[in-house]
């Protein structure tokens, strides 16, 4: 299964700051990914953890000085800046920002800085009054300028104690950074909109009627577009996942209040894309107290939620109107049901899968499509992860959109 780092080697320059101990989970999550992963140490990063640790981690050897080679024939900066499709500097002290900014080659992790044509993306980590000063904005001010990509530090408790920005970015952050440098920038330009998970319709204050979604397959979406380019609005209902980074998230229970915020938001989007599983029904009553099983009946009498993909898709005319991507999860027929709900609702494309195979669906980190389009083309997809699985997606949205 492809991974989405495959064969990229990315260079890891560590600095002298206690945040590099974090660091050594990113190795391990990039080789995870599939990137082979050299590690540079200034002398102050291998104060801080010792370069054995990130050897282990890595699988390759640590560089730490300019003239250590093992090999002397090979110029270790120049091999490391031609090998390296990212150079990423983590954690990125002050020192070492305002050497980057200044061009001085006076370690190794400078020197591959410049003289590396890849990408380089910087995570600054330091105390908040030294992130805040005048030197530092200016020295980050400059990187930008050169094309460096600057990861911006969170804010929060310190290890020294203050509070402010200048901790190490969140790995999630800094990955999706990562993914969006080696994406296709195909949807700059575009604003997209995707629900996702389950919706909720509650019976009484503690019941409600709801469904299996986990939301990854609709996250995923909402990921990849963002990596890609777009602006992402994501209309997610109740899920245990983190807001994928760089988009709008809009929370909302029901599917009532989705309808509603899909249907504000519907007319400024480029491209809609329904990965929700949206209760069909919800209970015709809502009870305002818990009800007790004394004074209540064993049936529930249920009211007609609106379709939402319908609505937009009767809505389609003469006027301009977002290109319509449902998803169908069936347990049969699953083809021919993709099609009906195609036709039925008016849509551009329709993501089908079979929900009774163990490696597709629910709550799994892999799916197994199928895209059905208006001309009745149909592409299968290979099992593949859920990301992977989003970015052939959006591939097929991209090509909809030039036609
Ligand atoms: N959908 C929607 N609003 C609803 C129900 C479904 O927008 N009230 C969207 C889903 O987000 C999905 C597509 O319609 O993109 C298909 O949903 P699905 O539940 O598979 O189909 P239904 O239309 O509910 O049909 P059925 O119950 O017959 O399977």
């Amino acid at each position: 299964m492809p991974l989405p780092l495959n064969d990229r080697e990315i260079v890891v320059g560590v600095t002298g700051s206690i945040a590099a101990y974090k660091v050594a989970d990113w190795v391990r999550s990039l080789r995870r990914d599939g990137a082979r992963v050299t590690v540079i140490m200034t002398a102050a990063g291998a104060r801080f953890v010792s370069p054995l640790t990130f050897a282990a981690l890595s699988g390759s050897r640590v560089h730490t000085g300019m003239f250590d080679a093992t090999a002397p024939e090979t110029i270790p900066h120049i091999d490391l800046a031609r090998r390296c499709a990212l150079l990423l500097v983590a954690p990125a002290t002050a020192t070492t920002i305002a050497r980057l900014a200044h061009g001085l080659a006076d370690d190794l992790l400078a020197t591959v800085a410049l003289a590396t044509e890849a990408p380089v993306m910087v995570c600054p980590a330091m105390n908040s009054k030294m992130f805040l000063h005048p030197a530092t904005t200016a020295n980050l001010a400059t990187l930008r300028g050169h094309g460096y990509r600057v990861v911006e530090p969170a804010s929060g408790n310190m290890a020294c104690g203050e509070e402010g920005p200048g901790r190490l970015a969140e790995w999630e952050t800094v990955r999706h950074a990562i993914l969006a440098t080696f994406a296709a920038q195909d949807l700059a330009g575009r604003a997209v909109l995707v629900t996702a998970g389950p919706t909720r319709e509650p019976l009484d204050p503690v019941r409600f009627l709801s469904n299996r979604s986990t939301g990854k397959m609709g996250y995923a979406v909402a990921a990849a577009a963002s990596q890609r380019g777009a602006r992402v609005t994501l209309v997610s209902g109740p899920t245990d996942l983190a807001a994928p980074p760089g988009v709008e998230m809009i929370r909302i229970t029901t599917a009532l209040e989705m309808h509603q915020a899909v249907l504000d938001r519907a007319s400024e989007m480029d491209v809609v894309v329904k990965a929700a599983a949206v209760s069909d029904f919800r209970p015709a009553e809502q009870a305002s107290h818990k009800l007790k099983k004394a004074t209540t009946t064993a049936t529930i009498a249920l009211a007609a939620n609106p379709d939402i993909l319908l609505t937009l898709g009767e809505r389609r005319g003469n006027r301009p109107c977002p290109l319509l991507v449902g998803f169908a999860a069936e347990s049969r027929e699953h083809l021919n049901e993709g099609r009906r709900k195609l036709r039925a609702k008016n849509l551009d494309l329709m993501v089908v899968n079979d929900i009774t195979a163990s490696d597709c669906g629910f709550a799994v980190d892999t799916n197994r499509v199928t895209l059905l389009d208006r001309n009745d083309a149909v592409e299968e997809l290979p099992l593949l992860t859920k990301d992977e699985t989003a970015h052939r997606i959006w591939n097929r949205i991209v090509k909809l959109l030039k036609d």
